[in-house]
């Protein structure tokens, strides 16, 4: 792992430890509103990390799999954002397109949540979220993937847990139809992690829609990765047919029920520490989160200084996992309580360059000096966006 990747994933740990008790009194407020109890194993483990021995198990062997995978050390094709392929690294693939262990646990433990028999997924990568969504009550999956080398790897890894699993290399579009009418006729849960653009990703969801179950589950990743899946997603949980929305920073989650129902929505993005680089406000130490540590500062200054030094570590160097930018100006005087940071980003795709913000902070206050509009230029970047 490169010191920044490393560096990243100590912040969001050192942020998230930080944040928990803030995340677990939101979640006890979703249930006291109504959020049904089958979200609870999935969202508890979020916010607690807290799983059962079996539980474990299951991920130890998933794991087993995707680190045999990566000590391979050959290159992957994988079909980038625009439908081109492009060749990644072994490490790259296994680590950063593919979701995390705990994003995994997590999508393990929706399906198990769900009793989710009849699955699909849309973009299997070499079989890793596939493997955590087979590993519970799936009598039927299909994934499509449409690099055949990825394809050919994501069968075998699925197969070796559920014997009636499959995966199909295709492109989306071109076996939609196909898929829907030969193995998606009552889905229980559908996956979407392949083409990340708006008008793909609403279709897909409209195409599956008279083919999910009540009480299925969708799970849309990546909804703050892009301008376009953020706009799609600001439609998705409104859509009519679903009962619940719930914005997870990296996952976006619908119940389905169809119908006439509109969803009640639920977030819980700031919590999970997730980079969301779009809307860019999302960005900003401005903000509940912000005024929260700015009273824990006056309440508990020493332990504001590590809140408050976790939270603007967390949220830069989150945000700077897509590019090679670095940290601009970052002064902190635990003290007096005094500093000022800045984000600068230069993405590797298009050489563009964009300061994205500067903030100073003084005593018990936040300044937001300027804040730039996000340039970006996702077309040829396949899954960096991936944290
Ligand atoms: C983010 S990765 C999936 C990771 C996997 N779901 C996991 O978490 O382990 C997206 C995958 O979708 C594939 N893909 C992208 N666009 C696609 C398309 N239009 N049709 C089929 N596959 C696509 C890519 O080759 C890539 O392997």
């Amino acid at each position: 792992m490169s010191l920044s990747q490393s560096v990243t994933t100590l912040a969001r740990k050192i942020f998230r430890t930080t944040v928990r008790p803030l995340a677990a009194a939101r979640l006890s407020a979703f249930w006291r509103t109504g959020l049904p109890d089958v979200f609870r194993p999935p969202l508890e483990f979020l916010v607690r990390g807290e799983t059962s021995a079996k539980d474990r198990q299951v991920q130890a062997r998933v794991e087993k799999r995707r680190a045999e995978i990566e000590r391979s050390g050959r290159p992957f094709q994988v079909i980038s954002n625009s439908g081109g392929l492009i060749e990644r690294s072994a490490r790259d693939v296994t680590r950063f397109s593919c979701v995390s262990p705990e994003w995994g646990m997590f999508l393990y433990l929706c399906a198990k949540a769900f009793r989710s028999q009849t699955i699909v997924e849309l973009g299997t990568s070499l079989g890793i979220s596939s493997s955590y969504l087979v590993s519970s009550f799936c009598e039927q999956f299909v994934g499509i993937e449409g690099s055949k080398q990825l394809a050919k790897i994501a069968k075998r890894n699925v197969l070796s847990i559920s014997p009636t699993a499959t995966v199909v290399h295709a492109m989306v579009d071109e076996i939609l139809e196909e898929l829907i009418s030969r193995w998606a006729a009552e889905l229980d849960l559908l996956y979407v992690d392949a083409n990340h653009n708006f008008e793909p990703t609403l279709r897909y969801m409209d195409r599956f829609a008279p083919h999910l179950k009540p009480g299925a589950l969708v799970i849309f990743d990546d909804i703050h990765w892009s301008e376009e899946m953020w706009e799609a997603w600001r439609i998705l949980q409104n859509r009519q047919g679903f009962s619940h929305a719930l914005d997870l920073g990296r996952f976006g989650l619908c119940r389905w029920q169809g119908g006439t129902i509109h969803p009640k929505q639920y977030s819980l993005a700031f919590y999970t520490g997730w980079i969301r680089k779009y809307p860019p406000s999302s960005q900003g130490v401005i903000g509940p989160a912000g005024v929260a540590l700015v009273l824990l500062d006056v309440l508990s200054p020493s332990l504001a200084s590590t809140a408050m030094t976790s939270f603007l570590v967390g949220s830069i160097f989150g945000d700077l996992s897509a590019g090679t930018g670095g940290l601009h100006h970052f002064v902190k005087l635990n003290d007096a309580r005094i500093g000022a940071f800045g984000i600068e980003e230069r993405f590797q795709s298009s050489g563009i360059f964009a300061f994205k913000g500067s903030f100073v902070f003084i005593g018990e206050s936040f300044f937001l000096l300027r804040r730039a509009g996000a340039k970006r230029n996702c077309e040829e970047s396949g899954d960096e966006g991936k944290n």
